[in-house]
């Protein structure tokens, strides 16, 4: 296996550095015609926009090489433009900057790029509703109760800046939020629900939808993956073995249905065989919070976790473009369910490369966690 990661990290590092050459001016979100889109200027604010910095760090972490970093920088110059429309920022606060600059701050001890990640987390912890105990995820009068397991992944924006400070305010934040979802979200069998609509007076469920994932009831891949490795997260920054268990929980249950299907993700776990729909994204985030789990657990547990990590990255890797001629790694990810729909299906999706990569880099030993 060893011998596999090294060669996969290689192809990846040179098909990145050629990418990282010609896309420091943009955030892209998906590829058309073999080249990165631009997210950035139809809204600076789009909840993708950090991951392509974010992979930027990771790689000059992973290989101290220039160009990654002269990128990573020039597309943070980029991002910073978001904060100007922080009336359009949501929860995804955390995805967009905590793993841009945060990520900068981490490696180069930026005294700016701390500062854009606390003004983040300042913004996160804002959402925080006390009656309720949650942090709410969208904007709008319709949906101020409605709280999405992705959310889990922002919170360690709270965790970082509790242990930067030494303010316990965002960390007292993020465990509320964690408990609470603990509750509405994590069903007794692993499953996860995508949206829960709490009353914002009392925190009391009014009703779940299904989301991104087939019908409500069912079980959206992605939504399980942004579980498994989110309570993955809490239990690193917390040492609450309830949230080691949750991840687990969530991790069993979906190891038993990706091994179904040649550890290749189907977009929805309880949707009809057909059509066959994949998500190669709730993969990549599954097998880095794999990872995550096995560092956390005893010794004679780990290899169940790294087995399967290891597994569903091989299984990804069949779905890789490793020609550095042109941009994006990991294809077959899916936005949605949405069979109605032609769009959004089976397309490479910035997020996909970059938890592909955070995995790797995790697999070789690599010693920053980034979230
Ligand atoms: N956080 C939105 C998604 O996973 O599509």
């Amino acid at each position: 296996m060893e011998e596999w990661i090294n060669t996969t990290w290689e192809k990846l590092d040179r098909k990145l550095r050629a990418s990282a050459g010609r896309n420091g001016d943009k955030l892209p979100y998906t590829v058309h015609g073999g080249r990165f889109d631009d997210a950035s200027k139809p809204n600076i604010t789009w909840w993708t926009n950090g991951f392509w910095p974010a992979l930027l760090w990771l790689m000059y972490d992973g290989t101290g090489e220039e160009v990654y970093r002269r990128s990573a920088e020039s597309c943070e110059r980029i991002l910073a433009g978001a904060f100007a429309e922080c009336d359009r920022l949501d929860h995804d606060v955390g995805f967009l900057f905590h793993l841009s600059f945060g990520a900068d701050y981490k490696i180069t001890n930026s005294s700016s790029a701390r500062r854009y990640a606390l003004y983040a987390a300042n913004l996160l912890a804002g959402r925080y509703n006390p009656n309720g105990e949650f942090l709410r995820s969208w904007n709008g009068r319709d949906n101020v109760g409605w709280v999405i397991i992705d959310c889990m992944m922002n919170i360690p924006l709270l965790y970082w800046a509790s242990e930067e400070t030494g303010d316990p305010r965002y960390k007292y934040i993020a465990m509320k939020h964690a408990d609470k979802v603990l509750k509405t979200h994590i069903r007794a069998d692993g499953s996860v629900n995508h949206i829960v609509e709490l009353d914002p007076d009392t925190g009391d469920i009014i009703r779940s939808y299904g989301g991104q994932g087939f019908c409500e009831g069912s079980s959206w891949s992605r939504g399980q993956s942004w579980a498994l490795y989110g309570y993955a997260l809490s239990y690193v920054h917390t040492g609450e073995q309830r949230y080691l268990d949750a991840a687990k929980r969530v991790a069993h249950y979906y190891i038993a249905c990706v091994s179904a299907t040649g550890y290749v993700p189907r977009i929805d776990f309880r949707a009809p065989e057909e059509p066959v729909l994949i998500d190669t994204t709730s993969g990549a985030i599954a097998a880095s919070g794999l990872c995550e789990i096995a560092k956390s657990v005893g010794e004679n547990e780990r290899g169940t976790y790294l087995f399967a990590a290891e597994k569903i990255l091989c299984a990804l890797a069949e779905y890789c473009d490793w020609d550095p001629e042109t941009d994006g790694v990991l294809g077959m990810g899916s936005e949605a369910y949405n069979p109605g729909s032609d769009k959004g299906h089976h397309m490479p999706i910035i997020y996909g490369d970059y938890f592909f990569a955070e995995a790797l880099y995790k697999l070789r030993g690599g010693r920053l966690l980034f979230f």
